[in-house]
């Protein structure tokens, strides 16, 4: 399974990197990490880490209701994050290292506090009026229909000074735009253009399934049934989300976003993902565009909801695998800003397999920042919470504050993240003596030794960054196998996601060397593939090629 596309380029072969700015690197002392904090460490990402590719959470001006998911202005940083020379410097150290720059498009909706929403809610014969998303109350005066907002709550708010509801699909201080008004759609690409012109590789587009609902604001139909692929959002999960969002009409729009990175990309590749929280793949894959003319990489989720056992596991990347399309590329997310990290959801030991899994798989990996070191949630005291989430829908736990926390540099007070006299604006998880770059770098055994050696193989064989997947018969086994072959390459990855031995039977697998191993140290040994054990945890990558 698995097609090779014609060329390879480095949103295929590259690994992304997801930096959350508020939380890699302070370099001014105020608590909050910045985008000089993020030049400062660009030797650590293209050197000692090597990947290929960051990708910028929101920097934008923003007054942080939802953390810079909420733009007042598409076209600067937030003073916070410094400056757009700050930015250049950024965009132009990383091409130096060889590292691609992608950054978060915030396409659905804006702050309520950007000119355009100040304008638009000024009165009703507003200019800007029919930017954003309003209607008329329903006859009894309550919200014009029931779509609910991601975080809770009804997705409308009644402006008392117009007397009509807005739209906004997630916060009420976050209106969503109206992308029916070619206008909107004009002064958005506009923003793109911008980035693109300050050499931006790539975007990350927010929400990318939301942009256009359903022009007649039907009802959404109940949703009766218990089988969830992510995780509980309260009640927005009581309705199926079909009119609130993905109306086909978005299609041509990616259409025209594709377009436009097209037009930018005759000296070098510039490439769209976009956020698609859609698990009947079928759907997923077709925001890659009839004629594979959409998004590059529709960001797949699949492996954030799943129960962390290898038939689930395995029935994830065979779905993916399975629509797609010769031409089509897959990609796999582990961990972002919104998910619990994966070493809180599948524990530490199996957070070393997972880092296998996602370094492994045919497709494009996103590592969020940390998990390389085996980052845990950090629980936070309630007088620390910053992220509104945790509040609408109280008891759920939908904060993320604990997957956003500052990064562990080193052992120090504050980890190396901010000065030692300076408040982080989340605290430091305690576990940072131990699980830091410093410490694990100088341990084989570490996290981060792991996931350094995995990107360098990954880099070193094509069978692992281009190679086809055939995923192996292991009957009722509680473990995942799978070959990557490229040409005379040939490597199998079998891992372990139980905390017992396993023995495996490797149908015609023969002999091959063991490259590396998420618990044994000792490399280079021969091994019968007809007879595999693998111990407690364990995953390895066992080298085929030349047998
Ligand atoms: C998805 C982002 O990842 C999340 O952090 C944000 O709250 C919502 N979109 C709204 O922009």
């Amino acid at each position: 399974m698995g097609h090779r596309s014609e060329t390879s380029l480095w949103w295929q072969t590259g690994v992304i990197y997801q930096i959350y700015p508020r939380s890699f690197q302070d370099s001014n002392g105020d608590g909050t990490g910045d985008l000089n904090g993020i030049t400062q460490r660009l030797d650590y990402l293209a050197e000692t880490l090597g990947v290929d590719a960051i990708w910028l959470s929101p920097f934008y001006p923003s007054p942080m209701k939802d953390f810079g998911y909420d733009i007042t202005n598409y076209l600067d940083v937030d003073p916070i994050f410094g400056t757009l020379e700050d930015f250049d410097r950024l965009v132009a150290e990383a091409h130096a290292r060889d590292l691609q720059i992608i950054v978060d498009f915030v396409p659905n909706h804006t702050s309520e506090e950007h000119p355009w929403f100040q304008e638009s809610r000024s009165s009703r014969g507003n200019q800007r009026r029919e930017w954003y998303v309003w209607r008329d109350p329903s006859p009894d005066g309550g919200p014009p229909n029931n779509w609910l907002a991601v975080p809770g709550g009804s997705a409308w708010e009644l402006d008392e000074h117009t007397g009509q509801y807005y739209l906004h699909s997630f916060l009420k201080e976050q209106p969503d735009l109206n992308w029916r008004n070619p206008l909107v759609e004009d002064a958005m690409f506009d923003v793109l253009r911008f980035w693109l012109e300050r050499g931006v590789d790539g975007f990350r587009i927010d929400m990318a399934q939301r942009i256009l609902k359903d022009p007649d604001f039907r009802d959404n139909p109940p949703d009766t049934s218990s089988d969830r692929p992510y995780k509980s959002l309260g009640r927005y999960d009581s309705q199926l989300h079909v009119y609130d969002q993905g109306h086909p009409d978005i299609h041509a729009v990616y259409r025209r976003v594709r377009h436009l990175l097209d037009s930018y990309s005759s000296s070098r590749p510039r490439m769209a993902g976009g956020e698609i929280h859609i698990f009947d793949y079928s759907q997923w894959a077709s925001y890659y565009g009839i004629e594979l003319d959409e998004l590059h990489l529709p960001f797949n989720f699949g492996l954030i909801g799943v129960p962390w056992e290898a038939a689930a596991v395995r029935r994830v990347v065979d779905s993916i695998e399975g629509v797609m399309r010769p031409g089509s590329w897959p990609n796999y997310v582990l961990g972002n800003h919104d998910e619990h990290r994966i070493a809180t959801r599948a524990g530490e030991a199996q957070a070393r397999v997972a880092m296998m899994l996602l370094l492994t798989l045919r497709g494009t990996p996103t590592v969020y920042y940390g998990d390389e070191l085996g980052m845990t949630d950090v629980p936070i005291p309630a007088e620390r919470i910053q992220d509104p989430w945790e509040r609408t829908e109280p008891g759920l736990g939908l904060g993320r504050d604990p997957e956003r926390t500052p990064m562990q540099w080193d052992a120090s007070p504050n980890s190396g993240f901010c000065p030692p006299e300076a408040r982080p604006w989340l605290p430091i998880s305690e576990n940072c003596g131990r699980v830091n770059v410093q410490q694990e770098y100088d341990d084989a055994g570490s996290m981060l030794s792991l996931a350094r050696t995995l990107l360098t193989l990954r880099r070193q064989h094509p069978s692992l960054h281009l190679g086809s997947y055939h995923p192996v018969e292991l009957g009722e086994s509680p473990c995942f196998a799978y070959w990557r072959e490229e040409g005379d390459e040939r490597h199998l990855v079998a891992l372990n996601f139980t905390g017992e031995s396993q023995n495996l039977h490797i149908p015609n697998g023969g002999g091959g060397r063991l490259r590396l191993s998420t618990t044994n140290p000792d490399s280079d040994l021969v091994v019968d593939l007809a007879r595999l054990t693998l111990s407690p945890n364990e995953g390895c990558i066992v080298d085929l090629r030349g047998r």
